[in-house]
């Protein structure tokens, strides 16, 4: 498969793997290059700059393929100095970025500067065009299936992708919701040079997080995601969980602020869930695509079914639709 994305990133298929916050790290990014995609390491997994900069030579020494870091701006508690880590990736010599989040302009740059290629990802056709005006290389466009911050749009991918293949002039990836090789197909139909995976990646052999975790994917449905921090305008899609019933519930309440939910949702429950495996301990992001994930391959694995299927679907289905 050859997409203008295939030959801009340097990949062999056009699979993306998302930043994903604690789970985005070497060994996953590695293992989806090494597969024929792009791997993405979260640079705010790692605590400093410098912390990144040795996990950008760590993923070197397991794969010689491209990969990327990505760089969530995000309003946090504690302030982020992401100048500095744009300038910690620049030193790394990582040739992709993806940004994500907010407006990227305060880091651009630093990265483009460098010759770095910039994704950029976001949940609307405003922001995409705000992105390529301002200079990103590829668009990821995160419809309302995606998991973590959906945006306040609620446009999902059946109509989001269509209208960015009208509207935008840069290549964009088709995000949210994706884990099989007809979507695979469908996202080109649609448009779009590629496919980036977040939740589907999860289920992975490489991925470091608990089998529990894996097999809460596995058993899920596209019924077992929530929505939370609506009111807030913070949007994000979780995994079903007790945790994420009770801050829905929080959420929908007036008389409540985030001060009321802001121990729910603490980040600081994420490696009693990724880590020791107890899916009901806090939040963590997952999407519908759990209706499509049946078992936990090997990142290689996955990516070679989805492009064989997308193949057959392409060949097999569409090609004779058309002769017909
Ligand atoms: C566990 C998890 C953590 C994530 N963390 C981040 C993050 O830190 N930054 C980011 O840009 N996107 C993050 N995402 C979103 C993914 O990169 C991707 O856009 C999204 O998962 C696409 O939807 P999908 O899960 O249906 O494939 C996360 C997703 C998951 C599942």
């Amino acid at each position: 498969m050859k997409t203008r994305v295939t030959e801009m990133l340097g990949i062999k298929y056009p699979i993306v793997c998302g930043g994903m916050m604690r789970v985005g790290r070497a060994k996953l990014a590695a293992a989806v290059s090494n597969g024929g995609g792009l791997g993405i390491m979260t640079a705010l997994s790692l605590p400093t700059p410098e912390e990144l900069i040795e996990e950008v030579k760590l993923c070197r020494t397991m794969t010689d393929k491209p990969f990327a870091v990505n760089l969530t701006i995000l309003p946090t508690i504690k302030p982020v100095p992401y100048e500095e880590y744009a300038r910690a990736i620049v030193a790394s010599g990582v040739k992709i970025v993806e940004t994500a989040g907010n407006n990227p302009q305060r880091v651009l740059p630093i990265l483009k500067d460098a010759g770095i290629t910039v994704l950029h990802k976001c949940t609307s056709i405003r922001h995409a065009k705000k992105a390529e005006s301002i200079g990103c290389d590829i668009i990821s466009v995160d419809g309302f299936e995606c998991a973590g911050h959906t945006g306040e749009d609620d446009v999902p991918n059946f109509v989001l992708l269509a209208v960015a293949a009208e509207q935008l002039k840069v290549p964009f990836l088709a995000s949210g919701g994706a884990g099989s090789g007809r979507q695979l197909a469908a996202a080109l139909a649609l448009g779009a040079d590629g496919i980036n995976m977040g939740t589907r990646f999860l289920a992975t052999k490489e991925c470091w997080v608990h089998d529990n975790v894996k097999q809460a994917l596995i058993n899920g449905t596209e019924l077992d995601t929530q929505l939370i921090f609506r009111r807030l305008r913070n949007t994000s899609r979780l995994y079903k969980n007790s945790v994420a019933r009770q801050l829905a519930v929080l959420d929908a309440d007036p008389t409540k602020t985030f001060e009321d939910m802001k121990a729910l949702a603490a980040g600081a429950k994420a490696p009693a869930v990724y880590a020791e495996g107890d899916i009901e301990a806090g939040t963590w992001s997952a999407s519908a695509v759990m209706g499509l994930i049946h078992d936990a391959p090997s990142c290689a694995e996955l990516i070679e079914r989805i492009v064989n299927d997308a193949n057959d679907v392409i060949r097999n289905r569409l090609a004779k639709i058309v002769a017909a």
